[in-house]
């Protein structure tokens, strides 16, 4: 991880640790310093429903890059974790991006250090790389296509049928995106702590106590599970799904934070968290739940802490990402 601006300003936590008065409305105060320092506020569907409810925008990790990329603000603060951030920062380096807690990481990204990941594509050098957005920029700066959920088929697609290609890190999005494109992907072994753990036998259960719910999936859940699936897609895939299907009652496979924009669009409807193989009745991600609106309150009033890109990187890790944009534009 790249180090903070002013280390000395923010705690060795990752995060502005100030006290904050109880009485103040951090709605409010948010929006206030907002408009103050022409800020805006990008989250992840992952993030807290209050997070969510003061964002500009909230998307996919597609969308959210998307949005970085164009957005004319001065400050972006994103509520997402690290490689999301980074992504943010190589999309539009003028930009002052700063997260609400440097801490928030990504266990599928720690899972591809960067030398372990150069000796794999140097045993490979044929191979096409394509890595998944949930990397660090020094593993980006490695590759040669990044994909999101929403893409990675089209990203698989558009590389020619006579070229080896090697995918990373998420093992099951590949596995996934193999099945669907009928392409031999070599695979990278890295997974999602929270997509990772759901109980197969839970999720059956579950499925015969509400017969006439639609079992929705995101691809970083593993294949038996990803099998029980009536629909698999990225968080604007199963969001957009849950909208548009006339099933009343859905049973989500994926981080729970999602559920709060689900019960938003359709407010009729029932959402059930599929249950993890612990005694959680739901599953989030503890690097995305980090993040709280006190956190984001203080790092936009601090301007800290703030995201850096690595000089040496900076050029490698933004080509493949440019490139992962342009064939997404492609109809
Ligand atoms: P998407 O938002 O692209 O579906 O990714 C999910 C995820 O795990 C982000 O960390
Ligand atoms: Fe990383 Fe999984 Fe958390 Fe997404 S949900 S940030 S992939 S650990």
């Amino acid at each position: 991880m790249s180090n903070f601006n002013t280390v000395s300003e923010v705690n060795t936590q990752g995060f502005v640790n100030e006290p904050v008065d109880p009485r103040l409305d951090l709605f409010e105060a948010i929006k206030l310093l907002k408009i103050e320092k022409n800020a805006v506020i990008l989250a992840h569907y992952y993030q807290d429903s209050d997070i969510q409810d003061i964002a500009d925008y909230i998307g996919d990790s597609l969308g959210l890059a998307q949005e970085a990329a164009k957005t004319q603000a001065d400050i972006i603060v994103f509520a997402g974790v690290h490689f999301m951030a980074e992504t943010a920062k190589l999309l539009n380096p003028t930009k002052k991006v700063l997260m609400p807690d440097f801490r928030a990481g990504c266990s599928l990204s720690d899972s591809c250090p960067p030398d372990e990941f150069r000796k794999f594509r140097e045993a490979h050098p044929d191979h096409v790389v394509i890595s998944y957005i949930n990397c660090s920029a020094a593993i980006k700066a490695q590759t040669d296509i990044i994909c999101t959920s929403s893409n990675a088929i089209k990203v698989v697609e558009s590389v020619p049928k006579d070229k080896p290609i090697l995918f990373a890190p998420d093992k099951n999005l590949g596995a996934w995106v193999a099945k669907k494109t009928g392409r031999d992907l070599l695979l990278w072994d890295g997974a999602c702590m929270v997509h990772e753990i759901f109980s197969l036998e839970k999720i059956t259960k579950l499925k015969a106590l509400h017969p006439h719910a639609l079992f929705i999936a995101h691809p970083e859940c593993e294949e038996p599970v990803l099998k029980l699936a009536d629909y698999i897609g990225s968080t604007t895939g199963l969001l957009k799904f849950t909208k548009e299907n006339p099933a009343t009652t859905f049973i989500v496979a994926t981080e729970s934070g999602i559920l709060h924009q689900m019960e938003k669009s359709s407010p009729s409807k029932t959402f059930i968290p599929a249950p993890p193989n612990n005694n959680c009745a739901c599953n989030d991600c503890p690097h995305m739940k980090l993040n709280t609106l006190e956190k984001v309150y203080l790092c936009l009033k601090h301007e800290l802490p703030e995201v850096q890109i690595d000089p040496l990187l900076f050029e490698d890790a933004l080509r493949p990402l440019q490139r992962m944009l342009e064939i997404s534009a492609k109809p």
